[in-house]
């Protein structure tokens, strides 16, 4: 029997412990025993019951306990997760996580820490909650030159998106309702300012690329300044609005990469346009594969226990059929030296959407097409939408730019007479 120490007894912690308990799932279930349950609060109500003596507060305790073989981080964020995580390992244990923060930010340290011990850390349950796509990408395409990989890995932001297209409403309206109704977190920072999918993209990225990734390299804009105008706009032109992370190579034979999250005008017929919801989606593309897109619940207990049971059953049957070793699967460890490259954002080549308020004079659609012009910003389309006030709304879209012309030419366009403001710009897939 292998012995699991559980840290957290959230809504996760919670789902990892029922499939755990339950009958007649998987053959080897009856391989694994929780033996101890690290929580914040004894006191606190819980919906599943342990025999008395398995939960503790003790937290470290369990991190270090010689009887344990796998330890199963479920708490969360930086600390105490990332040094609970780092005791395991060199208490010899196994580790099982969800916890994308850690992961993305301190991978080096925790998978260094975790080859020298001789032990896996598994995290299928970081990316993308139910949908398998870490052992996919590490295992089934990994021998495939990826050339990008595209997700929508956030289901908060991808559920308040979705309510804003649908509902017309502005993104504060939707995000309250969504706090109400519990699919927001009451902090909503990391998911509505990106930093989750950041988080997200920086693992992705570590393994369709094969390198580390600098966590504060990947570029990060979350949807906070999306507004209802801009969806219906981008509806109008025949697009959808998505945060997107993305990381893909640059250049074909240049051993660059840019990884950004930002909010994205996707066009209506790809694929990641027609993800909605709290749903998840990563579109991987390589060679000689194509395109793969992985789909599914990107949250909630049920879909993400599911995803760490799965990586405690990958460590079970390895020490069913083989023991404690220290030689380790190189298909489910992780030993990455070098880091990628990964360029500026001003060096990114993007198609951009901005929208203008300009005073209705003559000649200034010409101006602002002077001023792109001069800094080799081709347009593919400029539209006058409506009249606010005494001001007219101008939305033009561009062919692919070089975002550091884009962003020069938008500086001489700010200080045109005939504009008021510029109230938006995103990019286009
Ligand atoms: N907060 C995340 C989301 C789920 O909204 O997708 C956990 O990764």
């Amino acid at each position: 029997m292998f012995k699991i120490g559980l840290l957290g007894l959230g809504v996760v912690g919670t789902g990892t412990a029922e499939i755990i308990q339950s009958e007649g799932r998987h053959p080897l279930l009856k391989e694994i025993a929780i033996q101890r349950v690290g929580v914040k609060n004894l006191t606190k109500p819980r919906q599943i019951q342990f025999p008395p003596g398995v939960m503790t507060t003790d937290l470290e305790a369990i991190a270090t306990d010689p009887e344990l073989d796998i330890v199963v981080e479920l708490i969360g964020g930086l600390e105490p997760a990332r040094s609970l995580i780092l005791k395991a390992i060199t208490a010899g244990k196994h580790v099982v996580t969800a916890n994308k923060a850690v992961i993305a930010r301190y991978g080096d340290e925790i998978f260094a820490a975790a080859n020298a011990a001789g032990v896996y850390v598994l995290f299928e349950a970081a990316v993308g909650g139910g949908i398998p796509v870490i052992k996919p990408l590490k295992q089934s395409l990994g021998v495939n030159r990826i050339t990008s990989v595209i997700g929508i890995v956030n289901g908060t932001t991808n559920y308040i998106l979705t309510q804003m297209a649908t509902a017309g409403a502005d993104f504060a309206a939707v995000l309250a309702r969504a706090q109400e109704l519990g699919y927001a977190e009451a902090d909503p920072t990391a998911d509505v300012d990106g930093l989750d999918a950041a988080d997200k993209i920086a693992i992705l990225t570590s393994l369709a690329f094969q390198g580390r990734v600098k966590r504060e390299e990947v570029h990060c804009e979350g949807i906070r300044q999306v507004s209802a105008a801009d969806i219906n706009y981008a509806q109008k032109l025949g697009f959808g609005i998505k945060l997107l992370a993305i990381s893909q190579k640059t250049n074909p034979k240049a051993d660059t990469l840019q990884v950004r999250v930002h909010p994205t005008l996707v066009p209506k017929e790809h694929p990641l346009a027609n993800i909605h919801g709290v749903n998840n989606a990563i579109l991987v593309e390589g060679e000689p594969l194509g395109q793969v897109m992985f789909f599914g619940p990107g949250a909630g207990a049920g879909p993400t226990a599911s995803a760490v049971v799965a990586d405690i059953l990958n460590i079970v049957g390895i020490l069913v059929s083989g023991g404690k070793t220290k030689q380790l699967d190189p298909l489910l460890s992780c030993s990455h030296q070098h880091y990628c490259t990964v360029t500026p954002i001003a060096e990114l080549e993007t198609g951009f959407y901005a929208r203008f308020l300009v005073r209705d004079v003559p000649g200034v659609i010409g101006d602002l097409g002077t001023s792109f012009g001069k800094y080799d910003v081709s347009l593919s389309s400029v539209v006058q939408i409506g009249q606010h006030d005494e001001l007219a709304e101008i939305v033009v879209v561009t062919h692919q730019v070089r975002e550091g012309n884009f962003r020069q030419a938008l500086e001489e366009i700010r200080d045109l007479k005939a504009i008021a403001s510029i109230p938006s710009i995103l990019r286009v897939l």
